[in-house]
C-alpha cells in the first residue's frame, strides 16, 4: 500500500477527519520551538481534535536532532501516558518529522503518526517515504528506522512565511524529482519562477513532485534498488555539507547543496553516459539565476573526494558511488566514478555556475 498524502488549504479540518477515522486513544503533537509558536496556534484554532492536545516541544535546528532530544521526547510521551493506541501529529520541518517519526516508531514498539510538514523541503522529501531518525556521533541520520507516517498532510499555506533560501532548498529536491521523472516534468519545473512566490502555481508542481517520490518508495521502500535514484545529487551535496560543518561554516541549506550536486552529477552523466548537454545547460542556467553561488574552490577537491569515499552508499572506501542519468527519466544507480573525473566535473560545474 502506498502512503496517503493529502494536499489541502485546510490542514486543521483534514487532520480532524483523519483523527476521527483513526479513532486513537489520545493525540499528542510534536513540534519544535519555531512551529510551536508560528504554526500551532492557528492549527489548534482550526482543529477541534488538536485544540487541547498536549504538545511536546524541543528546540529548533538540525543540531538538536540528537539522542538527548529524542530521550526528552520519549520522556514526555511517557509522562503524557501515551499508549500504542495513541496518535502523534508531527508539525514541522524535516527535523521534526525525522525525530518525531522515530520517536513514534520506537515508543512502546511503535504508535501511529501523521506528518504535517511546514517547509517545502520536508513536504517534498523528509515527511514522505518513511525515513526517520536522528544524527549520532557527528554523522547525519546515523540511527533510524524506515516507518511511513500513516498520512502526510501538505499545505502550501506554511510556505508563505519561509525565508527564500528555504524555498530554494525545497525546490532543489523538486528539480531532483523532475530529473528522475521525465523531460516534460523537468521543463515544467524549470519554467516556474521559484523567486516569484506564486504558491498556487507551486501547488501543482509540488503534487507531481511528491508523486514521483511516492511511486519510487512504493516499489522500493527499503532502498534496495530503485529508491537509490533519489540519491541523485547527494554524493556531492553530503560531501559539501560535511566539509562546511568541519570548517565551522554552514551551506545556505541542504537543498542548495543538492542543486550544486545535481549539476556535478549532470556533468558526470554527460561525460560518462552521454546525457545531452542541453539538459545540463538548462538546469545550470536555472541554478545560476536563482541559487547562491557554489561555495567550492579547487583547494577543496581533495577533501571533498575523501568525504565522498566515506559516503554510506559505497561498499568500500576504494570506490566512489554515484547515481547518474542517461537522460531525464533514465537514472543509472551505482556508477563508480574516478577521482580524476570528479575533479573535472567540479571544474566544469564551477565554470557553468560562474564561480
Ligand atoms: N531522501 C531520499 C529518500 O527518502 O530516499
Amino acid at each position: 500500500m502506498s502512503q496517503q498524502v493529502i494536499f489541502t488549504e485546510n490542514p486543521g479540518g483534514v487532520v480532524d477527519t483523519l483523527i476521527s477515522d483513526m479513532n486513537p486513544a489520545g493525540v499528542c503533537i510534536i513540534a519544535d520551538s519555531n512551529t510551536a509558536h508560528c504554526v500551532l496556534p492557528r492549527l489548534r484554532e482550526e482543529s477541534a481534535k488538536l485544540k487541547d492536545a498536549p504538545v511536546i516541544e524541543f528546540p529548533a535546528g538540525d543540531g538538536n536532532k540528537i539522542l538527548s532530544t529524542l530521550a526528552s521526547v520519549w520522556e514526555a510521551m511517557e509522562s503524557n501516558k501515551l499508549t500504542r493506541r495513541s496518535l502523534i501529529v508531527n508539525a514541522g520541518g524535516g527535523v521534526v518529522t525525522d525525530l518525531g517519526g522515530f520517536a513514534a516508531a520506537t515508543f512502546k514498539r511503535g504508535l501511529r503518526f501523521v506528518n504535517l510538514p511546514t517547509t517545502l523541503l520536508s513536504a517534498v522529501d523528509a515527511a514522505v517515504g518513511g525515513k526517520t531518525g536522528i544524527n549520532f556521533n557527528g554523522l547525519k541520520n546515523e540511527i533510524g528506522v524506515f516507518k511511513e507516517a500513516d498520512a502526510v498532510v501538505v499545505s502550501t499555506r506554511y510556505f508563505s512565511t519561509l525565508p527564500s533560501v528555504e524555498l530554494l532548498s525545497g525546490y532543489g529536491e523538486v528539480i531532483k524529482h523532475a530529473l528522475i521523472d521525465s523531460s516534460e516534468n523537468l521543463l515544467r519545473v524549470l519554467d516556474y519562477d521559484i523567486s516569484g512566490n506564486d504558491l498556487s502555481a507551486l501547488q501543482n508542481i509540488l503534487c507531481d513532485s511528491v508523486e514521483v517520490k511516492r511511486r519510487i518508495v512504493k516499489v522500493d521502500p527499503y532502498e534496495k534498488g530503485l529508491r537509490k535514484s533519489l540519491n541523485l545529487g547527494h554524493t556531492v551535496a553530503h560531501a559539501i555539507e560535511a566539509q562546511a560543518m568541519r570548517n565551522g561554516v554552514a551551506v545556505p541549506a541542504h537543498g542548495v547543496a543538492v542543486v550544486w550536486g545535481l549539476i556535478v552529477d549532470m556533468v558526470l552523466s554527460h561525460m560518462l553516459l552521454g546525457l545531452d548537454s542541453k539538459w545540463l545547460h538548462a538546469v545550470a542556467r536555472y541554478v545560476r539565476i536563482h541559487y547562491p553561488a557554489m561555495s567550492v574552490t579547487c583547494s577543496d577537491y581533495t577533501s571533498l573526494i575523501e568525504l565522498m569515499r566515506h559516503d554510506k552508499k559505497n561498499t568500500d572506501t576504494s570506490s566512489i558511488n554515484f547515481t547518474l542519468l542517461e537522460a531525464p527519466g533514465k537514472v543509472v544507480p551505482d556508477c563508480i566514478v574516478s577521482p580524476d573525473d570528479i575533479r573535472t566535473a567540479l571544474d566544469i560545474t564551477r565554470d557553468l555556475l560562474g564561480v
